[in-house]
């Protein structure tokens, strides 16, 4: 929903957004488990289910943006004392706001951000996902929003970045006991292997060499009693035949005709030594 109404209820929800509010919300396991390391959050029993009115109590955005923001209120709603570093912050401030109003220290990283400015603790700069410009064992949590399929994405001309190098770089800044938080559409746009839901080649490119618990929840892929939300004209016409190239093309029928696009949450721990 891009509404004017949507807006206003997106901003008022950020401005308003209290992480006790959603300690209380999110608290116990709120996600079910399907397979080792990968977890359901089906929307008949997600907590922003509204069951009276059998409907999403997230009042703005897609079906997608609906599940970023509950995923959000669930996984940073207690920074305290913690220095967290967001990969590609782009406009959406619902992470930051809950993050500094749990006490907790938000620096991030944009590549489309000014160059000139100096990078700071507590504030945004010029950065990418393989290039940060923070020393060693900086951050207790490395997160981005909507951003890591795009680092390794071909189209809009760009280089893609190579995983293994913006993993080992994240690594690099987070302190022992770290961990990172990325979510990310599937079945939408981005790099092929977000695009086509391949879940073993995403967990793959967390190097068992470096990172532990490696878990994917996944958001809204039993979206019953909710609606089907499946791929965009747009991308099935402008990412999906520029970006696929390692799927058979009956596969990518399948995903096309039959798909609806969720939302993974990636959460991993910096490997010990
Ligand atoms: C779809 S936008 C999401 C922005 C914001 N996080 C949000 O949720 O609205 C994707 C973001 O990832 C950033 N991005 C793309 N490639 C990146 C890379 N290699 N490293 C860091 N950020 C990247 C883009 O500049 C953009 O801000």
């Amino acid at each position: 929903m891009h509404s004017k109404k949507g807006s206003i209820l997106k901003r008022w929800h950020s401005l308003t957004a209290s992480p006790k509010r959603f300690q209380k919300k999110w608290a116990g396991t709120y996600h079910a488990p399907e397979s080792p390391g990968v977890y359901q959050v089906r929307c008949s029993d997600c907590r922003s289910f509204d069951s009276v009115k059998q409907r999403c109590s997230i009042g703005f955005g897609t079906p997608l943006r609906k599940c970023v923001v509950s995923s959000i209120e669930a996984h940073f709603n207690d920074c305290r004392d913690r220095h967290v570093l967001e990969i590609g912050f782009g406009r959406f401030m619902l992470a930051r706001n809950l993050i500094r109003r749990s006490g907790g220290t938000w620096t991030g990283v944009e590549p489309k951000a000014d160059r000139s400015i100096a990078p700071r603790i507590g504030a945004g700069c010029y950065g990418t996902a393989s290039e940060i410009p923070f020393p060693d064992e900086t951050f207790d949590l490395v997160f981005g929003v909507q951003s890591i399929e795009h680092w390794g994405q071909k189209v809009h001309g760009g280089t893609p970045s190579d995983y293994e190098d913006c993993l080992r770089e994240i690594h690099r800044v987070l302190r022992p006991g770290g961990s990172v938080y990325f979510d990310a559409p599937v079945y939408f746009h981005g790099h092929e292997m977000f695009v086509m839901g391949d879940l073993p080649r995403i967990q793959q490119q967390f190097s068992p060499s470096l990172w532990e618990n490696v878990a994917i929840e996944k958001w809204r892929e039993d979206y019953e009693p909710l609606e089907k939300y499946p791929p965009s004209e747009t991308v099935l016409q402008g990412d999906w035949p520029a970006e696929i190239e390692s799927y058979s093309d009956a596969q990518v029928a399948t995903a096309r005709d039959n798909a609806s696009v969720y939302l993974i949450a990636i959460t991993a721990f910096k490997k010990a030594g």
